[in-house]
């Protein structure tokens, strides 16, 4: 059997993400709870992992102790500036105590502005609609990162500025009040400028900063690769899905199928790129589909499913992703910002972490800038519109209790984050049913 180690370069960020509405408990003041209050989620956020309450101690000394060497976590708006005049200095010194927290840890944060959820009062004013958005964003990023400047110069303005406008706007999942693309269109240029205005904020404040967004990419097939109206559909889904962020960025023009605005001030305003890989998506064409523009989406079939249907373990994907990613921004460094599976039993996440860690090291090898990975999640949160029906935690949670439970893919992580590398050892040790895959001979 052959023995050998995947090494990834000194300095290598390893980590786990999280995101303040799914972690803190009671952001009772935020969009994401009216929604949740009003029913369109499964169950609710209550008090999610209790950070707000302390437990973020815990679960970060699990992290620091399983040889993680960062940490991403977003903070939240509505907590920070409760009404549209107010600050809250207490709710600005708790996250720098997290982020002394993360020090004293030997832990580099990675601090997210916005990850899904907006003060109730900016909610009340249709949230990203408008452009007036923009300089209102611009002024919470300002005062947070005057704030929290001594402790972090690794930011990320926006996560996944693609799934909130269509999840929402599209699909109906996230809080909205509207519904159609094109207002889901306006969102994601609002987002855009927000996004360019926070960049240029923050590097005013913080000359030495490194600034960047979270992307969400998602690979996709031809359901029928002799079809050109598939062809065509996987097309159109994969520019609307994956192209309307990136192509402002480097080219200060949104374009997606349906939509080109002009933002120029967007061009360039990256120091990283953020990519959040999950799964691939096989489309076809739909005429009952009007609404996502006659496109459907589906797992390949054949794949290897988490437990709840909701991701395809397709490794590939995140080579394909990285690889795009060296394409569309030449020689800027990447971040992979979140990668993992919701996997109750944890069945398949051992697999999904050595083989996605192989296929990062794939890249890293042919000197693409891979510079970090932070696997989604360190402990089980509150996923959204779905709620605790899905498990992402190297830690489960009994939400009862507060009761953190280990899985097994935890202590993985945790020897390749120590030895900075994913060796055969591990693989025949946790997932020995892809070792042939990893470690041909
Ligand atoms: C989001 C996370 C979410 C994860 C798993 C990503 O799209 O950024 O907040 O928990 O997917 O559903």
């Amino acid at each position: 059997m052959p023995q050998a180690t995947y090494h990834f370069p000194r300095g290598f960020l390893w980590g786990t993400a999280t995101a303040a509405h799914q972690v803190e408990g009671n952001n009772t003041n935020n969009q994401w709870w009216k929604w949740e209050q009003d029913g369109h989620t499964n169950g609710t956020s209550g008090l999610a992992c209790d950070w707000w309450g302390g437990r973020w101690k815990e679960d970060l000394d699990r992290a620091a102790e399983s040889g993680q060497n960062a940490h991403r976590f977003s903070v939240e708006w509505s907590r920070i500036q409760p009404t549209p005049d107010s600050w809250d200095e207490h709710a600005l010194e708790r996250y720098r105590n997290m982020l002394r927290g993360l020090k004293e840890r030997g832990m580099t944060p990675m601090v997210t502005l916005h990850h899904f959820s907006d003060p109730l009062w900016l909610y009340e004013k249709d949230g990203w609609e408008h452009e007036e958005v923009v300089a209102l964003f611009e002024k919470f990023v300002r005062r947070t990162v005057e704030a929290l400047k001594e402790y972090c110069t690794l930011w990320c303005t926006i996560n996944e500025p693609n799934v909130y406008a269509l999840s929402g706007y599209v699909a109906g999942d996230f809080p909205t009040k509207r519904r159609g693309v094109n207002v889901a269109m306006q969102v994601m240029a609002n987002m855009l400028r927000g996004h360019a205005a926070a960049y240029r904020a923050i590097h005013e404040i913080q000359p030495e900063a490194r600034v960047g967004f979270a992307h969400h990419h998602r690979p996709m097939v031809a359901k029928r690769a002799w079809s050109p109206l598939d062809l065509l559909m996987r097309k159109i889904r994969y520019d609307g899905i994956n192209m309307g962020f990136p192509s402002a960025i480097s080219t200060g023009v949104m374009r997606t199928p349906v939509a080109k605005v002009s933002i120029p001030e967007a061009k360039g305003t990256q120091d990283f790129l953020g990519l959040n890989y999950y799964s691939v998506d096989m489309v076809s064409f739909d005429i009952t589909n009007p609404k996502e523009l006659f496109t459907h989406s589906e797992c390949p079939p054949g794949s290897d499913m988490s437990d709840t249907g909701f991701i395809a373990n397709i490794p590939t994907g995140l080579f394909d992703s990285i690889k795009w990613a060296t394409r569309t921004f030449p020689n800027l460094p990447i971040i992979i910002t979140e990668n993992g599976v919701e996997d109750a039993d944890d069945h398949m996440r051992p697999r999904y972490i050595a083989q996605h860690i192989h296929q990062m090291w794939r890249t890293v090898n042919f000197n693409w800038p891979v510079k970090g990975y932070f696997h989604w999640s360190l402990v089980d949160n509150f996923e959204w519109e779905r709620g605790w029906t899905q498990r992402f935690g190297l830690w489960g949670l009994d939400v009862e209790t507060q009761k953190r439970i280990k899985r097994p893919s935890a202590d993985l992580y945790a020897e390749i984050c120590k030895e900075n590398g994913l060796s055969s050892e591990m693989v025949q040790k946790y997932c020995p049913e892809v070792f042939d895959k990893l470690f041909p001979v």
